[in-house]
C-alpha cells in the first residue's frame, strides 16, 4: 500500500524532468529506478521526510541520477549490462588486489600503465589507487583531504589521465578501484572557503558552532581518533570565529548529512567517479557518518540508511560498480555494512576484513590461534553476496579491535594483551625482531595502534641487520603463511605494494616536516624498483616472496572452492599452533581444500585423521595445492615445519 505514496511521486517527478532529460534513450534507466525507486524514496523519506522542500529534494536527487546516466560512457553501460547479468562475479576465486599510491609508484598516473605488466606478472588485477584527487600541498592526510571531487591532484596528472588509465585497465582485464571520502572535505574545498567568506548555505554543509557549548557536549562521548597531532573533535576557526567539527584532521571539516544537499553532491560526486571508469568505489570512513549527541558517532543507524541510500541510487546509474565498506570498528559493527535484516546485500558489496587482519597478527605474536578461533567464531554470520577484502597491511595503521570477551575466553587479560601486542610489534619484547612503531598512543585510554610495513613487522628488517641467516628464513616464512591465509579465507585478498618483494620501513617521512608528526609514513615510502628488480636473483628473499606470492596466486586462481559463497568451515584441532580451515566448491561441494597454518616457530603436528574426519577419501592421494607435493606425515601425523601451511586437497589421479 505505501508503495503508492512512491509510484505518485516517480510520476510526478518523471513528468517534471527537464525536456533535455526526456529526449534523452533513457529505457535502462527507467527500469531500474522503477525497480529501486520505491527502497529509495523509504529511505530518503527516514532521513529527511521531516523537511518542508523535501519533494524538491527528492527530484534534484533522481535528476542528478539521470544527469550521471547521461553522462556514462557507453562501453561502460555495457559493463553494466553484463555485470546484471553474471551478479557474482565478484565473489569468485580469481580476483586479487592491490593498493598503492601514484607518486610512490609510477609519480604519475600517466606512468602507471608501464607498470601493470609487473602486477599482471605477480598475478594481481584490481588495483586500489590511493587518493589522487586535488588536496592540499602540505598536509593532506595522504590525499583524504579533498579540495575538489572532480579534478586529479596537478602533481599526478589531470581527470584525462584518470580516463586514459582506466582504459588501459579495462584492456588488460583489469579493475579499477578509487576512494570515494564521504565524511569530510579539505579546508581548501569550495565549500569550506565560502563557508569562510561568509555563505550561509555552505556553513549548512557543515558542523559549524559558535562557541564550545554544542562541541563540549559532543566530546563527552565522542572518541579521539588522531589524540597526538589532533586533540579533540573540533577546530577553532579564526576567520570564522567559530567552531568546526573536525573528527580528523583540523584540515578535515565533517561533512553534515543532516543536509540532503549534501548526500546529493556526495552522490553526484560518486557516479562522476564512476564515470571515470571506476568499477569499485572506496567509501571512505563510513562508519563516523552520522553525529549523534550522546553517541560516539560512529556506526549511528543513519550512516546505514545513508550508505544503503547511495547503493540503491548507484545501482539505477552505474549498476556494475561496487562498494567497499571503510570502517574500521569492532567485529560485530562492521559486519552491518554489508547491510542487514536481508539475505542479500544491500549496502556495500565489500567491506575491509579488519578484525581478521588484527587477529592475523595476534596469532604472529602468541604463535598460536588460540584468540583468532574465538574472533572468528564470535563474528556474526555474513550475508549471501557479500565479500570480504582480506588484507594484511594497508596504508594505515594497525587498530587492535578486538573483543574483550573474546580475549577473555582466549585468557589473557584485555589491557595487558594489547599492551604485549605493541610491545611486540615495537620491537620492545624480548625475542620479538618486529621493528614497527607505536601510532597514536592515548595516555588517557592507554590506546595505541602499530606502525609499520610488513615485512619489517614480521621481522625480516631486524634479520638482515643482524645478518642472520636463520631469522631471514623465519621472516619470509612468515610473510608467506600470512598471505596464504588472506588468500584462502574466502574475498578478496589485497595485497599491499611492495609487500610483494618483503619493502621495509622507509624512515625518509622523519625529514618531511609535513609527515615527520605522523608515523604510518613509514610504510607508504616510494615503490623501491631496484628491490622488486632482485626478484630475478634465485633465492633472495625478494625472489623467494614475490615467487612465493606468485604461486599462491596461481593455485588460488585455480581452485573454486576459494570463491567466496559463504563456502568455510572453521576446525577445532588439538593442537593450539594450527589455525584450521575447510574450504568446498559451491557447486561441486566435493571439492574441497583443507587450509592448515603453522603460527609456531617449532615444527608441529595433527592427527592425519582429521582429513578424514572431513570428508576426505583415504584412498586418494593428498597434495598441498601449493607446492604441488604431498605434506609430510608419519606414524598417522601430519607434520608443519615453522610456520608452514598447506592447502591440501585430494589429488585428481
Ligand atoms: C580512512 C583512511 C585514513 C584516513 C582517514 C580519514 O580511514 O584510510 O588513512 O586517515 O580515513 O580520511
Ligand atoms: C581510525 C578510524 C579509521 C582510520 C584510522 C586512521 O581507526 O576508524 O577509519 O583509518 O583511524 O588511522
Amino acid at each position: 500500500m505505501y508503495e503508492q505514496i512512491s509510484h505518485t511521486l516517480l510520476n510526478h517527478i518523471l513528468d517534471n524532468l527537464s525536456i533535455t532529460l526526456q529526449r534523452q534513450d533513457l529505457r535502462h534507466f527507467y527500469t531500474r529506478l522503477g525497480a529501486n525507486f520505491y527502497t529509495i524514496h523509504s529511505l530518503f523519506q527516514r532521513l529527511y521526510g521531516h523537511r518542508q522542500d523535501f519533494n524538491q529534494q527528492m527530484i534534484r536527487l533522481v535528476e542528478t541520477m539521470a544527469c550521471q546516466y547521461i553522462a556514462r560512457d557507453p562501453e561502460l553501460k555495457a559493463l553494466d549490462m553484463e555485470r546484471e547479468h553474471d551478479y557474482n562475479w565478484f565473489l569468485r576465486e580469481n580476483i586479487v588486489g592491490t593498493a598503492l599510491y601514484t607518486n610512490a609508484y609510477s609519480g604519475t598516473l600517466s606512468n602507471m600503465a608501464e607498470k601493470l605488466p609487473y602486477l599482471q606478472e605477480l598475478g594481481v588485477n584490481l588495483v586500489h589507487i590511493m587518493p589522487l584527487l586535488r588536496c592540499p600541498q602540505g598536509n593532506s592526510d595522504g590525499g583524504y583531504a579533498v579540495s575538489d571531487y572532480r579534478a586529479v591532484d596537478e602533481r599526478v596528472g589531470s581527470i584525462e589521465d584518470l580516463r586514459e588509465l582506466s582504459k588501459a585497465f579495462r584492456q588488460r582485464k583489469m579493475l579499477l578501484a578509487l576512494d570515494v571520502v564521504l565524511n569530510h572535505t579539505s579546508d581548501e574545498h569550495e565549500w569550506a572557503q565560502q563557508a569562510m567568506a561568509g555563505d550561509e548555505t555552505c556553513r549548512g554543509y557543515y558542523y559549524i558552532f559558535d562557541n564550545r557549548e554544542i562541541p563540549d557536549i559532543f566530546e563527552q562521548s565522542m572518541p579521539e581518533i588522531f589524540p597526538e597531532t589532533d586533540a579533540g573533535n573540533f577546530t577553532w576557526n579564526a576567520q570564522m570565529q567559530k567552531w568546526v567539527m573536525t573528527v580528523f584532521h583540523g584540515y578535515q571539516w565533517d561533512l553534515n548529512y543532516n543536509n540532503p544537499a549534501v548526500f546529493i553532491e556526495m552522490l553526484d560526486n560518486m557516479l562522476y567517479l564512476a564515470n571515470c571508469g571506476t568499477d569499485i568505489l572506496r567509501l571512505d570512513a563510513v562508519a563516523f557518518l552520522w553525529k549523534k549527541i550522546g553517541t560516539t558517532c560512529q556506526n549511528e543507524p543513519e550512516a546505514h540508511l545513508i550508505l544503503q541510500a547511495m547503493k540503491a541510487c548507484c545501482q539505477v546509474t552505474a549498476p556494475g560498480v561496487l562498494f567497499i565498506a571503510e570502517a574500521i570498528v569492532a567485529p560485530v559493527e562492521i559486519i552491518k555494512y554489508f547491510g542487514e535484516d536481508a539475505i542479500r546485500s544491500k549496502e556495500c558489496e565489500i567491506a575491509y576484513n579488519a578484525t581478521f587482519m588484527a587477529l592475523l597478527w595476534d596469532a604472529m605474536a602468541t604463535k598460536n590461534a588460540k584468540l583468532l578461533n574465538f574472533g572468528l567464531e564470535s563474528l556474526p554470520h555474513k550475508l549471501e553476496r557479500a565479500t570480504w577484502l582480506n588484507y594484511a597491511r594497508c596504508h594505515d595503521d594497525i587498530g587492535l579491535g578486538f573483543d574483550d570477551n573474546d580475549i577473555r575466553r582466549a585468557d589473557y587479560e584485555p589491557f595487558a594483551h594489547r599492551r604485549f601486542l605493541i610491545d611486540f610489534y615495537t620491537g620492545k619484547f624480548e625475542s620479538s625482531l618486529a621493528s614497527g612503531a607505536p601510532f597514536m598512543f592515548n595516555p588517557k585510554t592507554g590506546d595505541a595502534r602499530i606502525s609499520g610495513r610488513l615485512a619489517s613487522l614480521l621481522g625480516l628488517e631486524k634479520a638482515l641487520e643482524i645478518d642472520d641467516s636463520n631469522e631471514i628464513q623465519l621472516s619470509i616464512k612468515r610473510i608467506l603463511l600470512m598471505h596464504s591465509i588472506i588468500m584462502a579465507f574466502g574475498g578478496i585478498p589485497l595485497l599491499y605494494y611492495g609487500d610483494e618483494v618483503g619493502l621495509m620501513n622507509d624512515y625518509d617521512y622523519l625529514n618531511d616536516p609535513t609527515k615527520s608528526d605522523d608515523n604510518r609514513w613509514m610504510h607508504r615510502g616510494d615503490m623501491d624498483w631496484q628491490v622488486a628488480e632482485r626478484r630475478h636473483i634465485a633465492g633472495s628473499p625478494e625472489a623467494l616472496i614475490f615467487s612465493g606470492i606468485q604461486r599462491l596466486i596461481a593455485a588460488r586462481n585455480d581452485s573454486p572452492e576459494f570463491a567466496d559463497f559463504n563456502t568455510r568451515k572453521l576446525l577445532t584441532v588439538e593442537n593450539p599452533h594450527i589455525f584450521a580451515f575447510l574450504r568446498w566448491d559451491y557447486v561441486n561441494t566435493q571439492k574441497k581444500t583443507l587450509v592448515l597454518a603453522n603460527f609456531s616457530h617449532l615444527p608441529q603436528h595433527l592427527d592425519f585423521s582429521l582429513l578424514e574426519q572431513h570428508g576426505f577419501d583415504r584412498n586418494r592421494r593428498i597434495i598441498d595445492k601449493y607446492s604441488g607435493n604431498e605434506p609430510v606425515h608419519y606414524s598417522g601425523r601430519l607434520l608443519l615445519q615453522a610456520y608452514e601451511f598447506y592447502w591440501l586437497t585430494e589429488a585428481v589421479n
